[in-house]
């Protein structure tokens, strides 16, 4: 099976990623083809400082590398480092309707919420299903939010195969329904973009800050309390062990739960998960050289894949004459 997906060199990678990403991937390394990228190309529709893109791509390859993905177990790579992405993406936006990418709620949202409304931001799914289809993803691990441009990947491999001929494999979305949409701190879907994040390598006293900010009611400790609307609660599952979380449960249906209390759990099991990933990452911070070399390797790899799929569009298409 290929697997194949991409994180945004952004900010602050969190647990939203993590659980809605990350984690699948490292988990499917010895069981797939995995392709794992990180999409710079993508992040240049909202950051716009060089430092910052650039810094953030060898952080997101240090976040990766630390929570255990082994770059010998898949390819790993640099999206801009294997340019044929961008002509297949052009081809693909000559056969790509205008209603098919207008009907797409991310740009509207992201416009909403104050990034500048270029042709990039707008055309950002096209660029998306290009990077699916030039490794001929099978399968591709993403959040909720995804979904829509995986079908967006979806229509256009099938508009491309039938008119030109069997070329692209279909991708399929895999989105896990546990964590399909890690809520925030207020409760909204996590992301960075709403300053919500619980982020996975935070620590110390900005971390506890951070997990008491989890927004509660004030219903008070001894009377019950709904479990299954309580983003506390939520969060709190992707992390305890489910012998625990029924007795959390019964503490919430019964009354008895204490918000400050089970906050502080939290923290114990936020550092128990990711404190040995805080110190890898913090070797793999040191070492740059080591990660542009192993993100080299990755983007090499990834290429001789990438040219065998472009050869094959360009013929079909006929810009082989
Ligand atoms: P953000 O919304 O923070 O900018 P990205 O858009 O970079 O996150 O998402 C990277 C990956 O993480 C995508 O696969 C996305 O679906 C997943 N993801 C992001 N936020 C969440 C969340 N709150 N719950 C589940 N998955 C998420
Ligand atoms: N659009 C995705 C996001 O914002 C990132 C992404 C770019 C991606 N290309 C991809 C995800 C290909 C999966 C497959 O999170």
């Amino acid at each position: 099976m290929k697997i194949l997906s991409g994180i945004q060199p952004s900010g602050q990678l969190h647990i939203g990623n993590y659980f809605g990403m990350m984690q699948t991937m490292i988990s499917r390394m010895e069981d797939s083809e995995l392709y794992v990228f990180i999409v710079d190309l993508h992040a240049l529709t909202s950051v716009r400082e060089r430092a910052r893109l650039a810094q953030g791509t060898l952080e997101a390859a240090a976040d990766f590398l630390a929570l255990g993905l082994d770059p010998d177990k898949c390819i790993f790579w640099v999206q801009s480092d294997v340019p044929e992405v961008c002509e297949l993406t052009w081809i693909l936006s000559t056969l790509t309707p205008m209603g098919l990418i207008e009907r797409c709620h991310s740009y509207k949202d992201k416009v909403a919420k104050g990034i500048a409304a270029s042709h990039g931001l707008f055309s950002y799914p096209v660029l998306m299903a290009a990077d699916i289809l030039l490794y001929q993803a099978e399968q591709v691990p993403v959040g909720k939010d995804q979904k829509q441009h995986l079908e967006v990947a979806r229509d256009l491999s099938q508009k491309f195969n039938n008119e030109y001929g069997q070329t692209f494999v279909v991708p399929e979305p895999a989105i896990s329904t546990q964590t399909a949409t890690v809520p925030g701190l207020d409760g909204q879907k996590m992301s960075k973009s709403y300053g919500n994040t619980i982020p996975i390598f935070l620590e110390g006293k900005q971390l506890k800050k951070t997990v008491m900010a989890i927004k509660t009611d004030a219903t008070p400790v001894e009377n019950p309390k709904d479990p299954d609307n309580c983003n506390l609660f939520t969060i709190m599952e992707l992390f305890a062990l489910p012998s625990r979380m029924k007795e959390i449960r019964d503490l919430y249906v019964n009354g008895g739960a204490a918000y400050g209390y089970l906050k502080l759990e939290l923290l114990d099991l936020l550092n128990d998960k990711f404190g040995d990933a805080r110190r890898k990452k913090a070797e793999f911070l040191a070492d740059p050289e080591m990660l542009r070399a192993i993100l080299a390797k990755g983007a090499e790899k990834a290429r001789e894949k990438a040219v065998v799929t472009l050869d094959l569009v360009r013929d079909r298409v006929g810009l082989k004459y």
